[in-house]
């Protein structure tokens, strides 16, 4: 793996984050910041385990305290395609992030809609952009209709969302998929290249009691942030699961994006259930080949846990090491 360092380098990947911090998106945001071969083009925010409003501050928020005082971020839609809108405060508090202060925002929204903000970077972009959402996929499915030009130059969509067995939300349906269905079959069905980073990983991606005291050892101002934080997160899923860990789903999705050989994937057809009586949000995915339906996505079905923790001990000493936002 090559060593974190601040700013991207010449052969970077150029990705656009797409996320609704939250947690596990935080960390995200911090493995995409930290890695010298990412160029992190920006983040957008949308709704999704908080308001709109909540998960654009959230990301300034980490932006602020990771120091990544240029980070362009851009807020995108407050509600799903179709659908009331569903947050989790139940697993990420009330702010969204619960479980540690974090400082006032001094990074400044950009002043265009998020699906704007991707249209144009993904047509300025001099290289195919690698395109991480985090959250519901709202954002994709409108800059998708808003602007299929931007088809040509996506590289790839590496999501974290949908499941081939677990589920959250439902006994079928996973978070991310199951707030805006819609959405999340318009990406399914776009024809473009799809890797689907699922539960039946993520739920493996856990961070417990010990790794929270390794981050709080190492002195760091990041660390020391972090740690309770998903001590936090780890309540809450412990609340729900019986175990007291933090699942970092969505920073395996942004680590498998950024170096595919930390997971194992099968082609597979997956289909989004949007009309379902009991069903609705369920990636079905066809693991035995029964539709005749060809494969549409890559669909993560293992990874290399302990990498994958070292990635993130790596990407969080790497912000440790930059200058507090508190002096
Ligand atoms: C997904 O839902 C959200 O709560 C997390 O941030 C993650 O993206 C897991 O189901
Ligand atoms: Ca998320």
């Amino acid at each position: 793996m090559k060593t974190m360092r601040v700013s991207g380098e010449p052969d970077a990947k150029p990705f656009l984050l797409d996320c609704d911090p939250g947690h596990d998106d935080m960390v995200a945001m911090m493995v995409a910041i930290a890695a010298a071969d990412i160029e992190l083009l920006g983040v957008t925010t949308v709704a999704g385990n908080q308001t709109g409003e909540k998960t654009a501050l959230n990301a300034r928020r980490v932006a602020t305290l990771v120091g990544e005082h240029n980070l362009p971020i851009a807020k995108g839609c407050e509600r799903p395609l179709y659908r009331e809108l569903r947050t989790a405060p139940h697993i990420h508090g009330n702010s969204g992030l619960d479980g540690a202060d974090l400082p006032e925002p001094t990074v400044a929204l950009r002043p265009e809609h998020a699906v704007d903000f991707m249209e144009r970077v993904i047509l300025g972009s001099d290289r195919p952009v690698t395109l991480v959402p985090t959250g519901p996929l709202t954002n994709v499915a409108m800059l998708l209709r808003k602007a299929p030009q931007v088809r040509e130059n996506i590289e790839r969509i590496v999501l974290m969302g949908g499941s081939m067995h677990e589920s959250n939300v439902t006994p079928v349906a996973e978070f991310n998929i199951f707030v805006d269905p819609e959405a999340a079959d318009a990406v399914f069905t776009s024809g473009l290249p799809v890797t689907m980073v699922g539960l039946d990983l993520t739920y493996r991606a856990l961070f417990g009691e010990e790794d929270f005291v390794r981050l709080e050892q190492s002195g760091g101002h990041v660390s020391a942030v972090v740690a309770p934080l998903l001590r936090f997160f780890a309540g809450a899923y412990e609340k729900r699961r019986g175990t007291r860990a933090a699942p970092l789903h969505d920073a395996l999705a942004v680590a498998i994006a950024r170096d595919p050989s930390l997971a194992e994937t099968r082609n597979f057809h997956v289909a989004v259930e949007t009309q379902g009586r009991y069903t609705t949000g369920q990636t079905v995915v066809d693991t035995r080949g029964v539709t005749g339906n060809p494969p549409n996505a890559e669909v993560a079905v293992e990874f290399d846990l302990q990498r994958f923790k070292s990635i993130i001990f790596e990407a969080i000493g790497c912000l440790d090491a930059r200058p507090s936002p508190l002096g």
